[in-house]
């Protein structure tokens, strides 16, 4: 079926990537059915069937998520509900009605012990509660026998919503000097660029796990530096920010010391090479600086 015609159903429109979507969506001259959590609540797996039946979409895009990875380590059956048992309903009303499903997953489902950038097929061994409930997640929804593609990304952030490109323009509005995390590697991705990458899956379709993010690698602190590079153009100054040791900076969760995803299947089955991430981050910042001068912020 020709993609203009079909009826995509997106959830969790009101996050980044299921923003960008509806977004980059209609302007694409898709027909997009958005669902916020008010809409579809994942955590509610026995409500979907009939919610997805009165939508009747030919195909659904699961962007929603439990994504708080600290808050996890103590909610951790909301978690499992909203990460695995509500994206496998929806993964079982797609194969018992034959529809398509694009379910995202991340790059927490791997311990980061690896010593090249992990392949779709390399083994899972997520560190904390929210990579465990993506990783169940991934298995109800291949177990369910749905035609799906799921699609792990990284590290997402964009102009909107509470990522890390937020937090460190506020930190540093506030501060002359940062102490940012230097000994975990991954690579930054922004939430327009999986927009763009999810739009290829759907015209382009190939079945399978897959891996999606910006090209290149880096650490929190070498990301905070580059934001900080960006951002001094619009304040006339720079933060200076110190590298320290995820030990220095402990948090609730573990999370992974290396978790750099190889896309090279990604490239191959469709034919899409993602963005620099220097450069989405350069693409993301002007929609950030735009936005403020519009209403007339200092910055
Ligand atoms: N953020 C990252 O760094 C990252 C990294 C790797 C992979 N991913 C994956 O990428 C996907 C998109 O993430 P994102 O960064 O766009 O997340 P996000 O900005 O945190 O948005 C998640 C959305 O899910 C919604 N949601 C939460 N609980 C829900 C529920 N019970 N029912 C329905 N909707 C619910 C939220 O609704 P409200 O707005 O109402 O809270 C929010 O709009 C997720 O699968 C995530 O696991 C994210």
């Amino acid at each position: 079926m020709p993609l203009p015609t079909l009826r995509i159903l997106v959830t969790g429109v009101d996050g980044q990537v299921g923003g960008a979507l509806w977004r980059a969506g209609e302007a694409a001259g898709l027909s997009v059915l958005p669902m916020r959590r008010t809409d579809l609540d994942l955590a509610r797996a026995e409500a979907i069937p009939d919610i997805l039946d009165r939508a009747a979409p030919d195909l659904v895009v699961n962007c929603a998520a439990y994504t708080a990875v600290d808050k996890a380590e103590e909610e951790a059956s909301l978690a499992f509900a909203v990460n695995a048992e509500g994206p496998g309903t929806i993964a079982r009303w797609c194969a018992g009605r034959g529809r398509r499903l694009v379910h995202l997953s991340t790059d927490y489902v791997f311990p980061g012990n690896a010593g090249r950038p992990y392949r779709e097929d390399d083994p899972i061994g997520p560190l904390g509660v929210y990579g465990a409930s993506k990783a169940e997640g991934e298995r109800l929804v291949r177990d369910a026998g749905a035609e799906h593609v799921i699609l792990r990304t990284a590290w997402v952030y964009a102009a909107e919503g509470r990522n890390f490109l937020r937090t460190m323009l506020r930190l540093g509005r506030e501060r002359d000097e940062l102490n940012v995390v230097a000994d975990q590697r991954g690579c930054p991705t922004a939430a327009g660029s999986i927009a763009r990458a999810i739009l290829t899956i759907l015209g382009r379709w190939s079945d399978g796990t897959y891996h999606y993010v910006d090209a290149g690698e880096t650490t929190w602190h070498g990301f905070a530096q580059q934001i900080f590079a960006g951002a001094a153009e619009h304040w006339g100054r720079r933060p200076v920010v110190n590298p320290i040791t995820t030990d220095q900076y402990p948090t609730p969760a573990r999370r992974p010391a290396y978790s750099v995803l190889d896309t090279a299947r990604f490239q191959a089955d469709f034919a899409f090479s993602p963005p620099a991430w220097q450069d989405s981050l350069a693409e993301v910042l002007a929609e950030v600086f735009a936005g403020q001068a519009a209403y007339g912020e200092a910055g």
